[in-house]
């Protein structure tokens, strides 16, 4: 049975690329793509989800719009790693269809219906800042008993942050919602920096995803051109990590990860380590671990995948 998931983004390049991925597995049942403010005004976000989905032709993947600025931080963007628009390329402009809009129903509402609904407990997929999420779990608490797992892209346990010296960008735009979310005795997994700066691109395999020849894996080549300027810049290296796609693979195949359960809370306050995702390795203030953190990957597994699931895309 495919995984019933909600995906909850800021594309975002990488964002952009864990909604293909999402798309395309037979493994995996899209049930809709909620927006937050995030890499780019949610004004943006929303837009580029929509011009995402249009670019596939899968205009019947419903599309909501959550929340446009932090619990309670101002909004901080990305602009630096994903240019003005949140998605910016080199290539050719995506042909929004006008006809494809976002639902008039709020991201909130939609995760907190869709819970109460599901038979099944479904999975959280988010890959921005957590607010959306922190909203669903403070307007309707109940919704728990119907997540089987939030599976999240954020933080960073082992290694540096990306933002700042301590933390890693999503948990850092809303370290209050990271914290809701991380008390909520929900199962959770954490894709922070450690593992995903262990899925890298380089030229040879965006070279080697362009040959599928259609129209996602081309766009896949012109956003990771963009995207990886940023990152060569700053790591020196010809490798740039896929950060969001990681949370999708996860569900496809968990073997490729490997982790450990541990406690993690998130520092809210201080002008040096706000959004430090702060772990609790040797169990020394004897808490239950509230958090899978994942820290290996198998990279070769993951592209493997990732090359053949958007060859299935349009
Ligand atoms: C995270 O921040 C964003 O820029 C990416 O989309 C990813 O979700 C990495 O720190
Ligand atoms: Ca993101």
């Amino acid at each position: 049975m495919p995984k019933k998931i909600i995906l909850d983004c800021d594309p975002g390049h990488d964002d952009a690329v864990a909604i293909m991925l999402a798309i395309a597995s037979d493994d995996i049942d899209l049930l809709g793509i909620t927006c937050v403010g995030g890499n780019a005004t949610l004004e943006n976000t929303k837009l580029n989800a929509l011009k995402i989905c249009s670019l596939l032709n899968r205009k019947d993947i419903p599309i909501y719009a959550g929340s446009d600025k932090p619990l309670i931080y101002d909004l901080v963007t990305a602009e630096h790693v994903h240019g003005k628009s949140g998605l910016d390329t080199d290539g050719e402009p995506i042909n929004l269809d006008p006809s494809h809009r976002i639902e008039e129903m709020s991201a909130i509402d939609f995760i907190i219906n869709e819970c109460k609904n599901a038979e099944e407990p479904i999975y959280l997929c988010p890959t921005g800042p957590l607010t959306n999420i922190a909203l669903c779990l403070q307007k309707d608490p109940s919704i728990k008993d119907k997540i089987k797992e939030i599976v999240l892209m954020g933080g960073a346990a082992l290694c540096l942050g990306n933002i700042t010296p301590a933390a890693e960008f999503n948990i850092y735009v809303d370290p209050h919602a990271a914290n809701v979310v991380f008390n909520s005795g929900i199962e959770i997994t954490m894709m922070g920096l450690d593992v995903t700066h262990k899925v890298n691109v380089n030229d040879e395999i965006i070279n080697s995803i362009k040959t599928n020849n259609n129209k996602a894996s081309v766009f896949f080549a012109d956003l990771m051109e963009f995207y990886s300027r940023f990152h060569r810049e700053l790591y020196e290296t010809g490798d740039c990590p896929l950060h969001d796609p990681c949370v999708i693979a996860y569900l496809i195949d968990n073997e490729i990860f490997k982790g450990r359960k541990v406690h993690v809370q998130v520092e809210e306050n201080s002008d040096l380590t706000r959004g430090e995702t702060v772990v609790d390795w040797l169990g020394v203030k004897k808490l239950n671990p509230n958090c899978n953190v994942i820290t290996e990957a198998d990279s070769t597994r993951f592209f493997k995948i990732l090359k053949k699931e958007l060859a299935k895309l349009n």
